[in-house]
């Protein structure tokens, strides 16, 4: 089944973008997902088109009517079940097992909020899930959909040569990469480290199995802390 991405945006033309190129276009192409991009200003009710309106209690800036978003996602026809997600700075930092989860269902509806927010009502009324892709402020939602809709595009059946380098790789076990190295045998000095080029694959994968825990554990804590799996080839402890 086609993988389905609405997204509800002031800007549709930022869509595709870069996903309409490499790995998300062609898949785009050739229909194992599909791509929505809705115009929220189509909802909008007055003469002036106006989506926004000050906040409540004063304060900077512009606040997403709900009554116009509600009316946007009421329009897409989305199912209820079909996951509903607001991209906001403060929503629940995206994980590769949430994306796993994303992209083995039917697609996602996207809201793209810009201004100082969007109006608290519409998030509980139309029960939208708050979905932050780092702690960095993005000026909308639009990068941020592009992020979670590229990582979960790459994960359909089809879209990567090679199943198995979609788990194989950072996250999935909790561990950032190993470094990887191609020719030239020599760059500028610096050779290839011997043990890629010995042959022996017992020793490559304890070498790039204590690389990828070293990174982990120097970079990221946080994950070196929480890191669910034992290694599969070494006794722990
Ligand atoms: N909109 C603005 N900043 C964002 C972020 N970090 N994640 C998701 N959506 C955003």
């Amino acid at each position: 089944m086609t993988w389905r991405a609405t997204v509800l945006t002031l800007f549709p033309e930022m869509f595709p973008g870069p996903l309409g190129v490499s790995l998300a276009g062609k898949a785009l192409a050739s229909g194992i997902w599909e791509l929505e991009a809705r115009d929220i200003r189509a909802s909008a009710t007055d003469k002036h088109r106006s989506v926004d309106d000050t906040p409540a209690g004063g304060g900077p800036g512009m606040v997403l009517r709900a009554d116009i978003l509600a009316a946007a996602i009421d329009a897409t026809n989305a199912p209820a079940s079909l996951p509903r997600l607001l991209m906001s700075p403060r929503g629940r930092p995206l994980t590769q097992s949430r994306v796993r989860e994303l992209a083995t269902g039917p697609g996602a509806l996207m809201i793209c909020g810009r201004f100082e927010g969007v109006d608290q009502r519409v998030i509980e009324a139309r029960r939208l899930e708050e979905v932050s892709i780092g702690d960095y402020v993005l000026s909308g939602g639009e990068i941020a959909a592009m992020a979670l809709i590229d990582a979960c595009v790459r994960l359909l059946p089809g879209v990567m040569g090679r199943p198995e380098s979609g788990t194989e790789e950072s996250f999935s076990e909790a561990l950032l990469e190993y470094p990887q190295y191609t020719r030239p045998q020599t760059f500028e000095g610096r050779p290839i480290p011997e043990i890629l080029t010995s042959g022996d694959h017992a020793r490559v994968t304890a070498w790039r199995r204590a690389e990828a825990e070293a990174l982990t554990r120097d970079r990221r804590p946080d994950l070196w802390a929480v890191r669910q799996k034992p290694p599969k080839n070494t006794t722990e402890g």
